[in-house]
């Protein structure tokens, strides 16, 4: 489908601040919002000289800070509960999230609980939250997730085995202070996998299916689709990828590779904050129960395939990322483009050391079924993909990605 309306839409954090250093304005940007502040992290950050400074640093500008340092991997519901619960008499006027992605979804979730009460269940599904919310300022760690642009919290609900989100422009942090040093000391599989599932946003996103919402659409739904200010974040966010990510594996401490893999997460980020992400993440959500394997490495193993899946279905878009990767040529048939454009994918996430079929994630025939049923519920994600997905499509996916078929199939 085109997009009649030549739609383009953003929405985004009121300040971005990129730069190596630009952490050190936290304390500036923080005071428009007021003077007791809590900082939301996990414990390996909390321990770096990197953290301490910019706590030290909010103190001395007269800040009164808490910390909630007890952010876990993949976000569990009670952890939301818990971190929510310790500052119910404290006054918090202003949320730092600092790390990855869980500690900045952390933060937001923190946000909307302590300012309507209640549980986060309550505020899980798109536009659910009340009214407005403290404001969150985020600094991520790591060079992936985008969630410090995103105004989407995904917390696991452990009583339903299932990831759920809150999906709303309340939960839109205020600043994002985005600085490539911090990932200077993010160890080398975890740099792997940010990167893989930044990767994966920007096709994602730059692949996903254009739609013509209303206004009341606009109003209630937080993925209006692929449109001409997302596509100049993924076209930016591609290009990016393509030349620093070998610099990155090489050098890790190559701070000016660090700031454009950093730099393109922040352009997957801003784009997936409109388009939302497809089949890919769909997918990941159901194996992620079975091999608790990294997110961004069980979307990298999936995108080879949903690729595949969707090449049919957004050839020009794939030809287009060929052309962005230098890869093809205008003059090449479109068909060869796009299938260029797909193998720099993969040789991307090869590079960083992503595995590329399924068996590497835990799955086998035996959870087919499963996954399939369990892939087509998430049906923000479904709606999103260019290909329609169905159990049937699905599973057929998966036993390829099992035997690791990447060859160019006729049908799925
Ligand atoms: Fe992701």
């Amino acid at each position: 489908m085109q997009n009649r309306l030549g739609l383009g839409l953003v929405r985004q954090p009121r300040t971005v601040l990129f730069g190596p250093g630009q952490r050190r304005q936290l304390p500036q940007i923080a005071a428009s919002y007021g003077r007791r502040c809590l900082l939301v992290t996990d414990a390996r950050m909390a321990s770096t000289p990197e953290f301490q400074e910019i706590a030290a640093q909010l103190e001395a500008a007269g800040f009164v800070v808490f910390l909630y340092d007890g952010a876990l991997p993949d976000l569990p519901r009670a952890n939301v509960m818990e971190a929510a619960a310790a500052q119910a008499d404290r006054g918090i006027d202003v949320i730092v999230g600092i790390g990855g992605g869980s500690s900045m979804d952390l933060a937001k979730s923190v946000s909307a609980v302590l300012s309507h009460g209640g549980d986060v269940r309550d505020y899980f599904g798109e536009f659910q939250v009340p009214g407005p919310t403290l404001p969150v300022i985020t600094v991520p760690t790591t060079g992936g997730t985008g969630a410090e642009v995103t105004s989407l919290a995904i917390v696991f609900d452990e009583e339903r085995g299932a990831k759920m989100a809150i999906a709303d422009v309340r939960i839109e942090p205020v600043a994002a202070i985005i600085d490539p040093e911090l990932t200077l000391s993010c160890p080398r599989g975890l740099t792997a996998a940010t990167a893989a599932d930044a990767l994966s946003h920007l096709v994602e996103a730059f692949t996903a299916r254009p739609k013509n919402p209303t206004p009341e659409q606009l109003a209630t739904q937080i993925y209006v689709g692929k449109n001409r200010i997302t596509d100049l974040f993924c076209a930016e966010g591609l290009r990016l990828m393509n030349g620093a990510l070998a610099r990155v594996v090489a050098n890790p401490a190559d701070l000016e590779a660090r700031s454009d893999v950093m730099f393109a997460a922040y352009c997957a980020g801003m784009a997936i904050n409109t388009t939302g992400t497809a089949a890919a993440h769909a997918i990941q959500s159901p194996i992620a129960a079975i091999g608790h394997v990294a997110h961004g490495f069980g979307v990298g193993a999936l995108l080879p395939y949903v690729m595949r899946l969707n090449l049919p279905y957004a050839t020009a878009e794939f030809a287009a990322i060929g052309r962005l990767l230098e890869v093809a040529g205008p003059d090449q048939p479109e068909l060869e483009q796009a299938r260029a454009g797909i193998e720099r994918i993969e040789r991307l996430l090869e590079l960083v050391g992503a595995p590329l079929e399924l068996r590497a994630l835990g799955v086998t025939e035996d959870h087919v079924a499963q996954i399939a049923s369990a892939s087509v519920k998430a049906t923000r994600l479904v709606l999103n993909n260019p290909a329609p997905l169905t159990e049937a499509t699905v599973a057929a996916l998966l036993v390829r990605g099992i035997a690791g078929d990447r060859s160019w199939w006729t049908a799925p």
